[in-house]
């Protein structure tokens, strides 16, 4: 196919032929929205460095929640930020946690809207890390067992899918084994497979607040210069039983969706994180960029690298757009 007689720009003439021939799809079905839920009553509190999301008390996040699938949202991700912090991150999985209270008033009220709880320890614990410190390491086998109760108290108050965000070798298989032994055999894992070091968290820190005290979680997050790392992550994730897998962060990582889109057949995850949320948010409000433009070519980008789901704050904008 040679100009003159072929002409890409024929399909491109109006917006008519150009929907015809669209490759990628963006629906609010393929997105997740997450939510930060705190203690108290009655509070809906403005993140900082997240303009447009808050902290929601219980009470609270069941009329947001009711929001979001009233937008056609599918399902929203849970973030916990308990009443005390200890060193084990023991109000993670007890009964009256946060996120446990969130989980049930959400299924009561809105039970069509998927409930996805993120399984991990850094919000509840006084350190800020991911699992058990002892002797300034990570203890990665007695944190397994701690993921395991959190991980059952989700299922048990309600949860329709769990999503272990740690990066601990092994608790995908354990945690699956762990719900199957309680009646849990119908709740899939989404698993934060491959989960880079990255300082694009840097906002959502803030938001769960979460920042480790000492030190940083280089030592059981991904190096980002690693990409064949990557697949073996998946590949272990996989053969523990992992129902989906995710990439996160995602503008900076398109490459590795795309790697594992080739390679697996499970349906993959990304999860557009709070830097690349405020990126967008900071470079809007200054007027340098179009944020609805920008915000759905960053999705549609995702997309076509090969995510089937979404993870991305901006669920309830786009959703309205669309
Ligand atoms: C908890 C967790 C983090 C994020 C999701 N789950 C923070 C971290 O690992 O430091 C980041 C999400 C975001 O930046 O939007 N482990």
């Amino acid at each position: 196919m040679m100009y003159p007689e072929y002409r890409p720009r024929r399909l491109r003439r109006t917006e008519s032929l150009r929907a015809l021939i669209r490759e990628t799809t963006l629906s609010p079905k393929h997105l997740i929205y997450p939510l930060f839920i705190i203690h108290g009553k009655g509070i809906k509190q403005p993140i900082d460095a997240m303009p447009g999301c808050y902290q929601f008390s219980v009470d609270a996040v069941v009329k947001e929640a009711k929001e979001v699938f009233d937008l056609g949202i599918n399902a929203v991700l849970l973030f916990g930020l308990p009443e005390k912090k200890d060193s084990r991150g023991s109000h993670a999985w007890i009964k009256s946690g946060v996120v446990q209270k969130a989980i049930s008033a959400i299924k009561k009220s809105v039970p069509d809207l998927l409930v996805v709880t993120d399984v991990c320890l850094c919000e509840y614990t006084s350190h800020g890390h991911c699992g058990v410190l002892s002797n300034g390491r990570i203890d990665n086998d007695a944190t397994l067992e701690l993921l395991t109760k959190v991980a059952l108290s989700h299922a048990r108050a309600g949860a329709d899918i769990v999503a272990p965000s740690d990066m601990m070798d092994g608790r995908v298989g354990t945690i699956r084994e762990a719900l199957d032994e309680h009646g849990f055999d119908q709740i899939p894992i989404l698993s934060y497979a491959v989960k880079y070091a990255s300082s694009f968290y840097g906002p959502f820190r803030e938001a769960a607040e979460c920042a480790p005290k000492s030190g940083d979680r280089r030592s059981y997050q991904m190096d980002p210069a690693n990409a064949r790392e990557a697949m073996r992550e998946a590949m272990l994730d996989l053969e523990e039983g992992a129902d989906i897998l995710m990439v996160k962060p995602a503008m900076p990582y398109l490459d590795i969706i795309h790697l594992l889109r080739q390679e697996f057949t499970l349906p993959i995850a990304a999860y557009q994180v709070s830097g690349e949320y405020s990126m967008i948010k900071a470079a809007s409000s200054k007027g340098w960029l179009d944020e609805a433009r920008v915000v759905e070519e960053s999705l549609l980008s995702i997309r076509r690298a090969g995510a089937d789901v979404i993870i991305t704050y901006f669920a309830k904008d786009i959703a309205r757009n669309l």
